[in-house]
């Protein structure tokens, strides 16, 4: 007989990584003020955060959720079920289904129980449950939860998912396809209008998990399918109060009978603990300021576009997203956990993606902006960025064509540059930085026109 522990012993993953001192994980901040935290007495710009506005900090956020734990205590001590409703869980419900312009919502402990909780208690034995390959974790363990069948597509594969409708259509039980508005790792969109249009074609119904979406995407902030204008042909949306929220928790909105039978058979919310008053008040005055200030929605988009924008300048791959999450996709491992150290001693907080979160060999670090974030922050965190990307020697030769910010467009043409004091070609410059002979030092790249973009600077 085998000993339970064995594996425990056999798991030397995080000593390897604690001795080649590149371990990225649960790194204790010891102070944050949103965009600045404090980890090992140093400060760190936090470009690694869900804050999406911002609202950890807001001064009506802290003032609400002071009021509520004078008014309630610190916590609720039961499940909302039985003695842990406040009135408080109710007036929230109350504010996200008008907010959503859905009949009634329904408050979860935490974003994971929430689709734990309602693909569980809607996905019964006959029933299938459609799920793209990267959707979060918490929808993958909603859908092993349930008693129905899962199928899995390729991510955002229509026709995959098509080929999978088509299959089951003669099936008694009804069907359920749920996807990720905004992935969470690559920060890409569920393609929501088709996904609408093969649920009507087959009779499935779908739930949208806004987590990442809500108070960013939408002319008013509602998410992925207000963006696309599919609000109507979206059964169920589903968020979080861990990102723009500021707080901890979550929701299912949808017609009112869905909801209250989610209400009465979701074991994830009626054996567990509510939200506590403060973490809930937090989130209705997130609310209050997500309606009073759309600026901010508008502020942490035109953020992650710089971002993106300056990243891919400097030569670094960012993938195909959209939205307030800014990926750099790195590939291999080990290469990304340096990046990660790299970054982190440059004094940026970043999060390190490997498998099974990403596809293995598609590693990337994953950062995500907020409206408060300042330009001085941006620009220092691209500066971090290039340095560590330089020193890695993971940049691209065409990297250095960036012309000093403002940034004008990457001049086209023919390039020359300087290597020391000896005026070379493009080409033979880029053979001596293939070779690693000059490795980001000692050039100077003079665009074609200097009209059309600036004169490039000096790569030191
Ligand atoms: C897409 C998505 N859904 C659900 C969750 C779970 O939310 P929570 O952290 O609030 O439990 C997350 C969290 O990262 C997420 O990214």
């Amino acid at each position: 007989m085998g000993d339970l522990f064995e594996k425990c012993g056999r798991f030397t993953t995080v000593r390897d990584l604690l001795a080649a001192g590149v371990y990225p994980y649960f790194r204790a901040i010891g102070e944050s003020e949103a965009t600045q935290v404090v980890i090992e007495g140093r400060r760190l710009i936090m470009a690694g955060s869900n804050n999406y506005l911002g609202l950890t900090h807001h001064p009506h956020v802290l003032e609400a959720a002071r009021k509520a734990i004078q008014r309630f205590g610190s916590g609720c001590t039961g499940s909302r079920f039985l003695n842990g409703t406040l009135s408080l869980h109710e007036e929230l419900e109350a504010r996200l289904a008008k907010f959503m312009r859905r009949e009634a919502a329904l408050v979860f402990s935490t974003g994971f129980q929430t689709n734990l909780g309602i693909i569980s208690a809607l996905v019964g034995r006959n029933d299938v449950v459609y799920c793209d390959g990267e959707n979060h974790a918490s929808i993958i363990d909603g859908c092993r939860l349930s008693f129905g069948e899962v199928k899995k597509f390729k991510h955002n594969d229509m026709e995959h998912l098509e080929r999978l409708l088509a299959e089951g259509e003669n099936g008694e039980g009804g069907r359920l396809i749920v996807v990720d508005g905004v992935f969470s790792m690559l920060g890409d969109l569920a393609d929501l209008p088709r996904i609408c249009s093969l649920a009507r074609r087959y009779g499935a119904r779908v739930l949208v998990d806004e987590a990442h979406s809500i108070g960013v995407l939408g002319e008013n902030g509602r998410g992925s399918a207000e963006h696309f204008g599919v609000e109507g042909r979206v059964d169920l949306v589903m968020g979080t109060f861990s990102k723009t929220f500021a707080s901890i928790g979550g929701f299912v909105a949808g017609p009112e009978e869905v909801i209250d039978y989610i209400k009465h058979h979701a074991r994830s919310m009626i054996f567990s603990a509510s939200i506590p008053p403060a973490s809930t008040a937090a989130v209705i005055a997130a609310l209050d300021v997500l309606e009073r200030e759309p600026a901010r929605r508008v502020r942490v988009m035109q953020n992650a576009e710089f971002m993106r924008e300056g990243l891919r300048e400097l030569g670094f791959e960012t993938g195909p997203g959209v939205s307030a999450i800014v990926p750099i996709l790195v590939g291999e491992r080990m290469a990304t956990f340096r990046l990660w150290r790299e970054l982190f001693d440059e004094g940026v907080f970043t999060n390190p993606v490997t498998s099974p979160a990403v596809p293995p060999g598609k590693d990337l670090i994953r950062t995500s902006y907020m409206a408060s974030h300042t330009p001085d922050q941006l620009e220092s965190v691209l500066e971090a960025f290039e340095r560590a990307g330089r020193r890695l020697g993971i940049l691209s030769p065409r990297a250095v064509l960036r012309p000093a910010r403002p940034r004008a467009k990457r001049p086209g043409g023919r390039l020359e540059a300087t290597l020391g004091r000896a005026k070379i070609s493009w080409s033979r410059w880029l053979e001596t930085w293939k070779n690693g002979a000059s490795r980001f030092r000692d050039f100077t790249v003079f665009p074609r026109s200097p009209s059309r973009g600036r004169r490039g600077r000096d790569g030191r």
